[in-house]
């Protein structure tokens, strides 16, 4: 019994490893991010502090960048959207400017644990929102998000070996 029972080889690119498509990418980095937010709730230590926001920061210019760049044009285009894309714009624009008070701060007291607290909620509802109606509008539409979440996890590739 020769096991040469050929696999049909398939015309289909096999998924590269960890592909996600483009919500459970997004997801993914939002679930990373509340994370980070959540250890640094629990750490008094000022380097770890230090350490956690670089981090977070990083993490976030990244994520709102490649959905800058790629996820909302997409989302935009395909629900011919006036309303999400624009509301989620805006927010980003404040989570940049919380990140830019933050960058290359030392952590000193109590503002600065009040401007992480406040990116923290900032994100939060930013997130809830893309993840209730966002994202599931956009699981609707006739998007590829296999095509989609490579493009950004391809991006995010770039992004991440540039802050490094
Ligand atoms: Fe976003
Ligand atoms: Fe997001």
């Amino acid at each position: 019994m020769t096991s040469t029972k050929t696999t049909a080889p398939t015309k289909a690119q096999p998924a590269s490893k960890g592909a996600k498509d483009a919500i459970a990418l997004l997801k993914a980095d939002h679930e990373a991010v509340s994370q980070l937010f959540a250890e640094y709730e629990k750490t008094h230590s000022v380097p770890n502090k230090k350490a956690l926001v670089a981090e977070i920061c990083t993490a976030l210019s990244v994520h709102a960048q490649v959905e800058e760049e790629i996820f909302y044009p997409a989302v935009k285009a395909a629900l011919k959207d006036k309303l999400l894309v624009p509301e989620a714009t805006v927010e980003h624009a404040g989570v940049k400017d919380l990140i830019a008070q933050l960058e290359g701060v030392e952590p000193d007291g109590e503002m600065y644990d009040a401007k992480v607290k406040v990116l923290s909620e900032y994100v939060k509802h930013h997130v809830k929102e893309e993840q209730t109606e966002m994202f599931p509008q956009a699981k609707a539409s006739s998007l590829d998000m296999v095509e989609l979440g490579a493009r950004l996890a391809a991006r995010k590739t770039d992004l991440l070996a540039q802050a490094a």
